[in-house]
């Protein structure tokens, strides 16, 4: 990595490299529930950009610049009434398209309204989630086919939390499985662990060997180790662009779960997960029944705010050093000292800056999936920068939907994409079924 590869990684606003490319894509803003009919518009910061969402009195939602396009008051302010917002300080109104329905201010025989225009942004609204498209085409793209974003919102948990670093350092953590063995389960010995777990194949052999390749929707590496002298242990995750991934702690055939890492500026991240609500537990309890130590899923949130940053942050923050607990660090069972396999991703990449320094890293053989993503990523920004090339899935969605991750065994010296191909073929798919019933 050079500065100029960091640069074009990390950068999200406007006219950057990274940018353009996060604009040919659909993001995932908000939930639903977080927009009531008529209810005060919300502050909404997408890739570096200051916006109001609302939802109007017909339940339609509106994303637009946070400055009236009159004199740049914000559109916070506004009275959110009768299919549209108004400004407070001359009263001008804008639909949730961002046309000026009402210039109450000027005689209405001067009235420009058909001149004027909120710089407002296409929306949609499917399964619990409110998206935005920020790119420049007339006609926004199809919505992306990400299997779990086309569940029934009564079938997916969707949850959001903010983190405090940019988005690349946030999501590399998805992709990273090593970090697994140490930050996660470091003081965790395989005879904590339940005699038919999987999880205890990692704790027993904490330094996988991997393989990684290009897919079509981005990138995916295969971790293995020998599970003794019979089987291998293999788990697969994904990278989807633009910032979308899968994990691999789940069993394979169930694991109908993505997480998108979407950036609110260069400095501060939205992670959104969704997860089949039928899906497994990922990691049991450990052969006594009791869960394991550090492994708490429940997040703890601070009220949110209507600030930028205000919406979904957890108690633990670099403030108050993410509550570590030094005792518990050091009496064992819990590496870290922090409670929360969510807390402890989070404590370790905000607590790599808000943007990490790519120039002091020292990448080895476990970071390849990391580089390969990286490359994969500068390659599409670049080239859609370069040269307009459509990136993937934009205009194919549905090369994002047949995507798997997970764990599981098999017989020692299968060939890895057999072993990800016999895998597919035995996955649970909900929404084919229901189509099928
Ligand atoms: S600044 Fe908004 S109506 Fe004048
Ligand atoms: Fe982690």
């Amino acid at each position: 990595m050079n500065r100029k590869d960091s640069e074009d990684l990390v950068r999200v606003g406007p006219g950057t490299t990274m940018g353009k490319l996060m604009r040919q894509y659909w993001l995932p803003a908000a939930m639903s529930s977080e927009l009531k009919a008529d209810g005060a518009p919300m502050r909404l910061m997408l890739l570096g950009e200051k916006l109001i969402a609302f939802r109007d009195s017909h339940g339609r939602v509106g994303v637009m610049d946070h400055k009236c396009p009159h004199r740049c008051a914000s559109l916070f302010l506004g009275r959110n009434e009768a299919g549209g917002l108004r400004c407070v300080y001359h009263g001008w109104k804008f639909d949730a398209a961002g046309n000026c329905v009402d210039m109450p201010s000027v005689p209405p025989e001067r009235d420009f309204k058909h001149l004027v225009k909120a710089k407002a942004y296409k929306t949609a609204e499917r399964n619990g989630l409110v998206w935005v498209y920020m790119g420049e085409r007339a006609e926004a793209p199809p919505l992306p086919q990400i299997e779990a974003t086309l569940l029934p919102e009564s079938e997916v948990s969707i949850q959001f939390v903010q983190r405090e670093c940019n988005w690349l350092q946030a999501l590399e953590g998805d992709i990273d499985t090593s970090h697994f063995g140490f930050l996660h389960a470091g003081s965790i010995s395989p005879d904590d662990v339940a005699e038919d777990s999987l999880f205890r194949f990692t704790v027993t052999n904490r330094a996988p060997d991997y393989h990684v390749t290009d897919t079509d929707a981005g990138t995916m590496y295969a971790a293995y180790r020998p599970a003794d002298a019979e089987r291998t242990y293999w788990r697969f995750a994904n990278f989807m662009m633009p910032f979308w991934t899968q994990t691999p702690q789940g069993k394979f055939t169930e694991h109908l779960h993505n997480r998108a890492w979407v950036p609110i500026d260069d400095n501060h991240t939205m992670f959104i997960s969704l997860m089949w609500r039928r899906h497994p537990a990922s990691i049991g309890p450990d052969r006594h029944g009791r869960q394991m130590p550090g492994f708490s899923r429940v997040f703890e949130y601070q009220p949110n705010t209507t600030d930028w940053y205000g919406r979904w942050r957890l108690t633990r923050n670099q403030s108050n050093d993410w509550l570590i607990d030094r005792e518990a660090q050091a009496r064992g069972g819990n590496y870290t000292g922090i409670d929360g396999i969510h807390a402890q991703d989070q404590a370790i990449t905000e607590s790599m800056g808000p943007v990490t320094d790519h120039l002091s890293e020292h990448l080895g053989p476990s970071d390849m999936m990391i580089m390969r993503t990286r490359r994969r990523l500068l390659q599409a920004a670049r080239a859609f920068a370069k040269n307009g090339s459509v990136p993937p899935g934009v205009d194919d969605p549905e090369i994002m939907y047949p995507v798997r991750s997970g764990d599981f065994l098999t017989a020692a010296g299968l060939q890895w994409r057999d072993a990800y191909a016999a895998q597919m073929h035995a996955s649970v798919r909900p929404l084919e079924k229901q189509a099928a019933d």
